[in-house]
């Protein structure tokens, strides 16, 4: 492989504004600059929010097709239905609705680059025609018989264990290692050492500019607690919490206190990110069971919040306001144990039918918990599926059929 000098690593991070310094992430940069010129398949694996998306244009742009096109795809977003003719495109009548005929990403990118992102979420019957257009170049279009040509470098990414994704039948095992030619490891944000510090400033600066705030500020507990949180959602995470607290606490000096308040199911996160990976984090019943964890984690937290609410009120305390956005599947199961506890509510108990001194609420359903806790998180993130789905630590393909099943449009 050619060789790569630290200008070079810098130049491009300093183009694609990548910010840190730490050896790991050097290497993975050093790494993507070196296999750029030759063409071969990439496969870019990282945790959540890692910053993997930086990865294939560092190829692309260092490679012999960067004049070429560059076509990044999510597979986990595009629906099953319809995912090979966006990648293969269709003939006019090919199912009903093709009206016209189409091509796709692999014929649009002729030449260039294309970026499978969330590869595992692939259905099987596409990874068969990835696999070929792999092998030979060869594709042929949804309801054709007619082969074409193309020629086509991928780059792919996953947050998921691939070898587990194999053992379980749900990735063919040809194909990846087709695709893992070349492997980068994107290193989790814990493991990054001062780049923490680093990009905290990186983003405090660029958010005190956005919401012309004054600039933050950390106290030396706070700005331990940053380097010692076990961030997973990695560098996502952090960005976000960097706005919140512009938002809110620029001007303050943030105390290790304050910090915590913005860093939700700290104690709690590494349970529910063992529990999916321990097994089947992306079946569909892995799927479901992360949001059951999930929704058991934001209930016990606010059980917690509601323990120290009273145990404030009974010591005469004031109550802090509510800061932090952990989801709140369980705001009515709050506002519940208030009317039970609280003299305030009791205008509330001629609302239902039940014995005088005891106050029934109906009890939600499953579906109906997941549904509010999904709307919840879709107001929370404006709307934007892939952060929503980042958050509830569900595929977006899974998020999609969500809003569409609880009709969430
Ligand atoms: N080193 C970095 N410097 C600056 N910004 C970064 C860095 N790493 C990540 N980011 C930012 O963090 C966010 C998440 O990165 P990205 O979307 O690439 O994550 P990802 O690894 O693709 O995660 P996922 O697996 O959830 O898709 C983006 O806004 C990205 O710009
Ligand atoms: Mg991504």
């Amino acid at each position: 492989m050619n060789s790569v000098t630290s200008a070079d690593i810098q130049a491009v991070k300093q183009r694609l504004g990548i910010v840190g310094t730490s050896p790991s992430l050097q290497e993975a940069i050093g790494r993507a600059l070196r296999v750029a010129p030759i063409d071969l398949s990439v496969l870019i694996i990282g945790e959540s929010g890692t910053g993997k998306e930086f990865f294939p244009k560092i190829i692309h742009g260092a490679g012999a097709r960067k004049h070429a096109r560059y076509i990044a795809v999510n597979c986990g977003a595009i629906p099953e239905g319809t995912i090979d003719s966006e990648l293969f495109g269709h003939e006019k009548g090919s199912f009903t609705g093709a009206i016209g005929s189409r091509k796709g990403y692999f014929e649009e990118a002729d030449g260039g680059t294309i970026f499978l992102d969330e590869v595992a979420e692939l259905p099987l019957t596409t990874q068969a025609r990835l696999l070929r257009v792999l092998e030979t170049g060869e594709f042929i279009k949804v309801g054709s018989s007619q082969v074409q040509k193309t020629n086509i470098r991928v780059v792919a990414a996953t947050n998921v264990d691939m070898a587990q994704a194999v053992a379980e039948g749900r990735f063919r095992e040809d194909l990846y290692y087709r695709l893992s030619t070349v492997q980068i490891n994107v290193p989790p944000l814990r493991d990054r050492g001062d780049d923490v510090e680093l990009l905290t400033r990186f983003f405090a600066n660029a958010f005190s500019e956005r919401y012309q705030t004054p600039e933050l500020r950390l106290d030396a507990d706070a700005r331990l607690l940053m380097r010692t949180y076990r961030w997973p959602g990695n560098v996502r995470q952090l960005k976000n919490i960097v706005e919140q607290l512009s938002l809110f606490e620029g001007g303050e000096t943030v105390s290790r206190a304050t910090l915590e308040s913005y860093l939700p199911m700290t104690v709690y996160a590494p349970a529910v990110m063992s529990a999916s990976a321990a097994g089947g984090g992306n079946s569909d019943y892995g799927k479901e069971r992360d949001i059951l964890f999930n929704m058991i984690f934001s209930l016990r937290s606010e059980v917690d919040r509601l323990r120290s609410e009273l145990d404030a009120r009974d010591s005469g305390g004031s109550i802090a306001p509510r800061r932090d956005a952990a989801p709140s599947a369980g705001a009515l199961i709050s506002l519940k144990s208030e009317r039970f506890e609280n003299p305030e509510f009791s205008e509330f108990s001629d609302l239902t039918d039940s014995p005088v001194g005891e106050v029934q609420q109906p009890m939600k359903t499953l579906e109906e918990s997941e549904k509010e806790m999904i709307r919840e998180a879709l107001e929370r993130n404006g709307g934007r599926r892939k952060q929503t789905a980042a958050e509830l630590n569900i595929s977006e393909r899974t998020l999609y059929r969500k809003i569409k099943d609880y009709d969430l449009e």
